[in-house]
Formats: structure tokens, sequence, C-alpha cells
């Protein structure tokens, strides 16, 4: 396997509450059993932090000695290779999905423990024929193989249809949400779209919260809210937009 050096800017933080957070939605990730394997992380909209999220909770995942492959699924508008400053031009999913290259050649290690990284490759104009084809469904039953967990960053699912076709052959669904920025009624077609695409809602990430109330909010926020996840974890398998939230995991800070 090739070697490539990756920049996780968003681990490096020093912020407790957001660190706090990523290893919160680690464990809920556990905690949903080892056959839940194949995660996408998929939101409404564009920006709401699937990117950043799934990069943070696979280096999560690995600094506790879980093998992850991370798999950028993103082929329309991929950012890992730009915002993580990877010199050279890799090889991705697309190639591999197009017929190009075999899945050894697209797959890295990293420099983050226990990561190994699939990035989306080339821009192609055909993403989701390329996503239904039956050699994704074979990248995963391969990674399955080898991976505790296949951690997987999608497009927005509210106008694209790719979410829903990667959701279709994953072992389960985290929404992110972007505090305050998107109607409950979109979060709701969303949670619709991975329904009919038999995919497991695990929960909601409510991403950047608070923003503009500043550090004393948080401390109060989250007190109050982290109580509230942990007593009601676990507790409701019904999977309505508001009870998947009550059983949620992770907040992370602005
Ligand atoms: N919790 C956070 N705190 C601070 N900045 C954040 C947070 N989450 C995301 N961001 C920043 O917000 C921007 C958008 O995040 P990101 O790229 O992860 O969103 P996305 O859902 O993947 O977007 P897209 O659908 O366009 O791929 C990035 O610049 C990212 O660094
Ligand atoms: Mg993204």
């Amino acid at each position: 396997m090739m070697e490539m050096r990756l920049e996780l800017k968003n681990t490096e933080r020093s912020d407790y509450y957001y660190t706090e957070a990523v290893k919160t939605l680690r464990t809920n990730l556990q905690f949903c059993g080892s056959s839940i394997k194949t995660i996408l992380f998929t939101s409404t909209v564009s920006g709401e932090g699937k990117s950043a999220t799934t990069v943070a909770v696979a280096a999560s995942l690995g600094s506790i000695g879980k093998k992850v492959l991370l798999v950028d699924a993103d082929i329309r508008k991929s950012v890992l290779v730009k915002r993580h400053e990877i010199s050279g031009r890799p090889n991705g999913l697309s190639q591999y999905l197009s017929g190009q290259k075999k899945l050894g050649e697209v797959t890295y290690h990293t420099n983050v423990e226990n990561v190994d990284l699939i990035l989306a490759g080339p821009y192609s104009p055909n993403p989701a024929e390329l996503l239904e084809d039956e050699l994704f469904k074979r990248m995963l039953e391969n990674a399955r193989e080898i991976y505790d967990y296949i951690i997987i960053d999608t497009p927005p699912m509210l106008n694209l249809i790719d979410g829903a076709i990667i959701a279709s052959q994953c072992d389960g669904a985290v929404i992110v949400v972007e505090s305050g920025a998107i109607s409950y009624r979109m979060v709701q077609k969303v949670k619709t779209q991975l329904e009919k695409s038999g995919c497991r809602i695990l929960g909601t990430v409510l991403n950047r919260v608070g923003g503009e109330y500043g550090a004393g909010y948080y401390k109060k926020y989250y007190g109050k809210y982290y109580k509230k996840y942990y007593s009601k974890y676990g507790t409701d398998e019904s999977i309505g937009y508001d009870s998947v939230r009550e059983r949620v995991s992770c907040e992370t800070e602005r």
C-alpha cells in the first residue's frame, strides 16, 4: 500500500469541548455494536461539517486502536486534498469505480495512527452511476474484512442522490446538522430518503453549537444537554427525528 501524509487540522485543535464531543461521538458509535462497521456521514446542505467530522472521528477511532478506513465519496466536490495539503496527484475512488485503478492503488496509509484513506479522485461527471456500480459494493465488502470501521464522507443529500446510493450499502448513517442553519422540514426529507435506502440512522451530530454565544454559553449548554443525552442514550429505538436526536451523541463547538 502507498504511504501518504494527511494533515489533520481539526483534531489538532486544543479546544476541549470539540475534542470531548468527538470522543462522545466515537463512544456512541461503538455502542451501536460491532456489526455497525460501514458508516456514512451525510447532511442536508453543503458546509454543515461532514468532512470535518469524518476526519475527526476517524482519527479518534484510530487513536484507541481501531483500524479505520476513511473514504471520501464526495466525488463531486472533494476538499480533502486541498484542505489537508496533500501533495502530488494521488489516486482516488472515481478511478477505482471507473475501472482505471485497482483497490490497492487507491488505498493509502496515512500519518494518522491506524487510519487508511481512499480519496475521492478526479472529478467525474457521473458519480451516482459510479457509486451504483458493483465495484463499490465489492470495495466495502473487502474493507469489512480488514477494518473495524469504514467512515464515509458524502455529498449533501437534499438535492443529490449519491448519499442515498451509498447509504443503501452501509450499516448505518449519521446526519450532521449545523446548529441553527437548517429547518426541521429539510432534515426530515433527508431522514425519509435515508429510510428509503434501508440504512439504519444511528443519530445526528449537532455541529457548530452556539457559535454566536461565546464560551459561557457553551458551558451552560453542554452541562445541561450532556446530562440529558447520556441519560437517554440507547433507550429509544424509534426513528423519528426528535427521538434520534435524543439518542445522539455529539455536539461540536464552532
Ligand atoms: N465544529 C466546527 N467548528 C469550526 N469549524 C467547523 C466546524 N465544522 C466544520 N467547520 C468548518 O466549516 C467548513 C465546512 O465544513 P465541511 O467542509 O466539513 O462541511 P461539509 O458538510 O463537508 O461541506 P460539503 O457538503 O460542501 O462537503 C470548513 O471550513 C470546516 O473547517
Ligand atoms: Mg464535505
